[in-house]
């Protein structure tokens, strides 16, 4: 793989890909949540912007802009839809035709083994905290590392684990749908990190020269408004929550004594750990961190109110409001902190691009010289077209310039920052929001037959790299 700087943008299998059943799909837990009651919004995943069918107009879209690297995810319950380990060619097929098109047109894939999506058949035995999904997922992974090879040079095992599991047993909002429950939540990022350490095992088997493996981390570092001691005890609390049993078992190998003690402190049972495990863990880690930045998370002292969760896509906050701030609050552990002189998108996240800044520094604080993709980093927002369906986004230019600025200055500051995505490519299902909010640099005409219409924002992109290709 060429070591230039990789520019490029991200979709995920899910929230782009539609044809939900065809060629031999079997159900992901997705599709099972969006089919079900549970989906109060009844919006659906099932066709979505259909890259399914085209993905060579999106790709070819990606390189008129310039861009050399796409960031996109394989679905588990294409490649084996059924329980029965046998492999669905013709899920195996698509993605080979998707690398072919990247091929033609020298873009480099980064690709994500799961980005939320489960198969169906996982989740009925316990989704992430059934013990078996480790053995799973690893001989998923290591049917995708033989048949894809080294045509992938850069795989990462798991998208956010991290807001993932927060959102599937604190929020309630992504399937299971279970809240406030810490618990599952503890053995649901176990198991996750398990099954990072076991693909990586699968992958260094194949000894590849060309291929580099890594997972994608959601939130940023905490920080917090004060330098007071108690909110210094607070930022460590809130790393211990959403950071450090991520990062570190993937980075060291290991987790940190300190956070084993005070996680039983809160009463969780942590009987699923096993020796085994931490042995895979600790020979089996990742070469690259792929970050992704939206927002801050910032920490401040446990008050009151109980442990409780809110996120900014929760129930039917439709982004009209803006009220619907994430928050979250461990009891006896920390609060999260609101700054009241930043500014908020329509969905109540804060927009902060120093935050791009102060993450990767941080980032490089704690663990080196490891290299780092910024995998995601977008505005999502109501967008208006117009007659043609020509969207001026100025707002999500606006955004992306402020982070970028920050992102190459922590580059010129000594990060090794090796890629930067966009999210998201075009227009996508945007989870429980559905598709009011949109992020991307293109925008899919939902009601005329899916018709990409890139934004001034693609071109405004196009410029950029051209001025920043040789970084
Ligand atoms: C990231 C996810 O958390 O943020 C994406 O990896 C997601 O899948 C993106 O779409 C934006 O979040 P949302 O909820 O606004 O779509």
């Amino acid at each position: 793989m060429s070591e230039k700087f990789l520019w490029g943008s991200a979709t995920a299998a899910y929230q782009c890909e539609g044809a939900w059943d065809e060629d031999g799909k079997g159900a992901s837990i997705w599709d099972e949540f969006c089919h079900s009651e549970a989906n109060t919004t009844k919006i659906t995943g099932d066709v979505s912007c259909d890259f399914y069918h085209h993905y060579q107009e999106d790709i070819k879209m990606m390189a008129d802009c310039g861009q050399n690297t796409y960031r996109f995810s394989i679905s588990w319950s294409r490649i084996l839809p059924k329980e029965d380990h046998v492999v669905n060619q013709k899920g195996l097929e698509f993605y080979d035709k998707v690398l072919d098109e990247c091929e033609k047109y020298g873009i480099v894939p980064n690709v994500t083994l799961i980005h939320y999506d489960l198969p169906d058949y996982i989740g009925a035995k316990g989704g992430w905290c059934y013990d078996g999904v480790s053995d799973e997922f690893a001989y998923y992974t290591k049917v995708c590392f033989e048949h894809f090879g080294e045509r992938i040079p850069l795989y990462t095992t798991i998208n956010e684990p991290n807001h993932n599991a927060y959102c599937n047993y604190c929020v309630g909002n992504y399937p299971p749908n279970e809240k406030n429950n810490l618990q599952d939540y503890a053995h649901c990022v176990y198991n996750m990190m398990v099954c990072n350490a076991k693909a990586i095992r699968e992958f260094r088997k194949f000894n590849f020269k060309n291929a580099k493996i890594g997972y994608v981390h959601g939130c940023a570092p905490a920080t917090a408004l004060s330098d007071e001691p108690a909110y210094k005890e607070a930022v460590k609390k809130l790393d211990f929550f959403c950071n450090d049993p991520f990062t570190e078992p993937a980075i060291w190998g290991r987790y940190n004594p300190e956070l084993v003690a005070e996680v039983k402190k809160l009463g969780i049972d942590l009987s699923f750990v096993k020796q085994e495990d931490l042995d895979i863990m600790k020979d089996n880690t990742i070469d690259f961190l792929g970050q992704n930045i939206y927002s801050r998370q910032l920490a401040k002292p446990y008050e009151s109110g109980g442990t409780r969760f809110t996120v900014n896509n929760a129930g039917n906050n439709d982004g009209t409001k803006n009220t619907a701030r994430e928050t979250r609050a461990i009891e006896g552990w920390f609060e999260t902190d609101r700054d009241p002189n930043t500014q908020l998108n329509k969905w109540g996240r804060e927009i902060y691009p120093a935050c791009a800044y102060s993450t990767l520094m941080l980032r490089k604080e704690k663990f080196g010289n490891i290299p780092i993709y910024i995998t995601e980093c977008g505005h999502g927002a109501y967008d208006i077209a117009d007659e043609n369906g020509y969207v001026e986004d100025d707002d999500r230019i606006e955004f992306l310039e402020n982070y970028l600025h920050y992102i190459l200055k922590a580059k010129e500051d000594g990060v090794n920052v090796k890629g930067f995505y966009v999210w998201s490519t075009m227009d996508l299902y945007s989870w429980i929001n559905g598709y009011k909010k949109r992020y991307g640099l293109v925008r899919v005409d939902y009601d005329n037959g899916l018709k990409r219409i890139p934004k001034k924002s693609y071109y405004w992109y196009k410029d950029f790299i051209s001025k920043h290709k040789d970084i």
